[in-house]
């Protein structure tokens, strides 16, 4: 009995993940438009990409999309994802498959964006709102 109560609660804290749905109106999927214009040749691109997320999407295996610099990641980020959205969809936090795996959510419709990233977890919200502002000002 004991046994089966652990294996429950391991089970549910593993699919507690993404349980929740924010909705549309949630401040997570709203452009702060006070916000500073960012672009990938400007900072983003050295700022967070190099830094964490190109050890793993770089051209040895482009799969999940080639972060490796500001052309190539521009080019992989209009693609769609292997979940239901585009990896970036421009000005449009909660249509991004980018920023709900870097929030850990699903989108305003239940959208599905598989697991977080950086895989080993949420980045710092500094480094989260770099991607945010970069897409709310048109993902270039
Ligand atoms: C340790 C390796 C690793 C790091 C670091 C990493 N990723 Fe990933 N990423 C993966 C793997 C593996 C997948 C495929 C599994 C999945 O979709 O969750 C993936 C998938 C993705 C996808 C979905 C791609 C698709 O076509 O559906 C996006 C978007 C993404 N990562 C963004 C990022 C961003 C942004 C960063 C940096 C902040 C980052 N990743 C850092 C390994 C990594």
């Amino acid at each position: 009995m004991r046994l089966l109560l652990v294996s429950c609660v391991l089970v549910l804290s593993a699919c507690g993940q993404q349980m929740t749905t924010p909705d549309a109106g949630n401040p997570l999927f709203l452009c702060d438009s006070t916000a500073p214009a960012l672009t990938l040749s400007g900072s983003v691109q050295a700022d967070l990409f190099d830094k964490q997320c190109k050890s793993c999407h770089n051209s040895f295996d482009a799969t999940n999309g080639d972060f490796s610099d500001a052309a190539r990641t521009a080019d992989s980020v209009t693609k769609a994802s292997k979940y239901t959205l585009k990896r970036v969809e421009p000005n449009q936090l909660g249509k991004s498959a980018m920023w709900l795996k870097l929030n850990n959510t699903k989108g305003p419709n239940g959208e599905n964006s598989g697991g977080v990233m950086p895989p080993g977890g949420m980045l710092p919200e500094a480094s989260r709102k770099i991607i945010k502002d970069w897409i709310c000002s048109g993902a270039k």
